[in-house]
């Protein structure tokens, strides 16, 4: 058991090839094979990232089962650390949080620069020690992301708020319940939501947040708070109830599994006409993509020993598909689908509703042979028989692992370069792939 130590030295899995934000390694891929075997999905990124932050709020010890090791997670560790939390890896890779002291209340542009989640320390450290510094994010390459709606419900629940020099300052004595609405222009806001929640656990009275996030990463951070005292109902859907409590103690628990890295692998089988199990999924939680997939042609089931089971015919047909919050179709798997979709008999149109912009993967995609044409925030995808490797490059999480799926089934070899981006959501997908078939290597750059 140790420390997690410097988030920006070598990864904490003890692989020396990975040094993540000072090498550029790429991955290095022979598309072609047929990928056949099982693959466990872990738990999951976006609600392990609240969950630590979660933590700022609690009395006492926290411990996290499967949570990821992954940059992003290890960088909230790290940021965690700096705010007085000792962190370490216990048994099984279980990580044990607990608050020790409460003296820095600052999330640094350094650290918020580096990964857009760390505001989501906002929430717990305003109810818990009465202030937050915590710098403003800036452009990221996804699209605009601004945070208003995260400062209007914090302001609605009694915060003084302040921008000066590219920091947020926020202050309040004391909480207090308030009704607020998370509703923006493209739906509401999952960290936002994460947020007033989070604060409202230790305000006085009783918060209604209105036009809640319902994604299961909020269900699964409302289940740890309220398993440490917090009382919250309606998490799941729109309208969330938080009745404020003194203070909340620490707990034990199980980080749900990622869907999104699950609707990676779901598309990665089908994209090889694999026979793939996967195992550790939760496919409530991915009713969308399946929904969507049954139209191309891919079957996604679950067996009665709970693994589940992708199958799909050669030939895949088009379909439509339009981004939405949950429980409609994902974001954060818009480019997997989009590299599956090249391969289809015919044209599939893709509309993004959450980030108008998030579609560095097209012209990416259309260097190794797909015919894709993005007008506005919609893409039409005009069906090729092949696609052919290409030096390509990542420019932010997602799209790298769509590139990564193109590269499995393109003829020939498809370098990716710049594979930090994936190594931030994806614990070693190279080895986890290439153990079911994938002929794939990190090398570097
Ligand atoms: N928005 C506003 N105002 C705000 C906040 C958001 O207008 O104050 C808009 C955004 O611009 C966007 C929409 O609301 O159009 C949704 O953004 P949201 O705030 O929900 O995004 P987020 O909470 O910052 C999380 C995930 C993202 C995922 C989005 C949408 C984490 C750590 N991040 O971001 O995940 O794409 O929800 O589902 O949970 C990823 O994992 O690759 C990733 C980017």
């Amino acid at each position: 058991m140790g420390g997690i130590g410097n988030a920006f030295g070598p990864h904490p899995n003890n692989d020396a090839s990975f040094n993540w934000g000072k090498t550029l390694d790429q991955f290095q891929i022979n598309g072609g094979k047929r990928l056949k075997g099982t693959i466990r999905v872990n738990g999951s990124k976006n609600a392990s990232l609240p969950l630590l932050a979660a933590s700022l709020l609690t009395e006492g010890e926290s411990v996290f089962r499967d949570l990821p090791d992954l940059s992003d997670t290890n960088h909230m560790m790290y940021l965690l650390e700096k705010l007085g939390v000792s962190v370490s890896r216990g048994a099984e890779g279980a990580i044990r949080v607990q608050v020790e002291d409460e003296l820095n209340c600052h999330a640094e542009y350094e650290l918020v620069r580096k990964m857009r989640a760390s505001v989501c320390v906002m929430g717990p450290l305003l109810a818990k020690r009465g202030k937050a510094q915590v710098s403003l994010p800036g452009g990221c390459n996804i699209g605009y992301r601004p945070i208003g709606l995260h400062l209007q419900g914090l302001e609605a629940l009694g915060a003084d708020i302040d921008l000066v020099g590219g920091d947020i300052y926020l202050k309040a004595k004391k909480l207090r319940g308030a009704e607020v609405f998370l509703g923006g222009p493209f739906g509401s806001t999952v960290l936002g939501t994460a947020n007033v929640m989070m604060a409202a656990c230790l305000a006085d009275g009783t918060t209604v947040i209105e036009c809640a996030a319902c994604e299961p990463e909020i269900v699964d951070l409302a289940d740890y708070l309220n398993r440490c005292g917090a009382q919250i109902t309606g998490h799941g859907t729109p309208r969330i109830s938080i009745e404020g409590v003194d203070q909340l103690r620490g707990c034990e628990h199980q980080v749900i599994p990622d869907r999104i890295e699950a609707g990676t692998f779901i598309i990665a089988a089908a994209i090889t006409n694999g026979d793939v199990k996967i195992e550790n999924s939760r496919l409530d939680h991915l009713m969308a993509l399946i929904d969507r997939l049954r139209i191309v042609g891919v079957n996604v089931e679950r067996s009665a020993d709970g693994i589940v089971q992708v199958s799909s015919s050669r030939r895949l047909e088009p379909v439509t598909i339009t981004t939405q919050p949950y429980p409609g179709y994902p974001t954060d798997l818009q480019a997997q689908v989009m590299a599956l979709l090249c391969l289809a008999d015919g044209n599939s149109v893709i509309t993004e509703k959450i980030f108008p912009d998030r579609f560095v993967h097209v012209a990416e995609l259309n260097r190794m042979g797909a015919k894709l044409r993005k007008e506005g925030p919609t893409v039409i995808i005009e069906g090729v028989k092949n696609l052919v490797g290409a030096p390509v490059m990542a420019s932010d999480l997602r799209a790298s692992a769509a590139l990564v799926l193109a590269g499995l089934i393109a003829k020939g070899t498809t370098h990716v370069s710049r594979v930090y981006h994936i190594d931030r959501g994806y614990d070693r997908i190279e080895q986890r792939l290439a153990a079911i078939g994938a002929d794939i290597r990190r090398v570097p750059s």
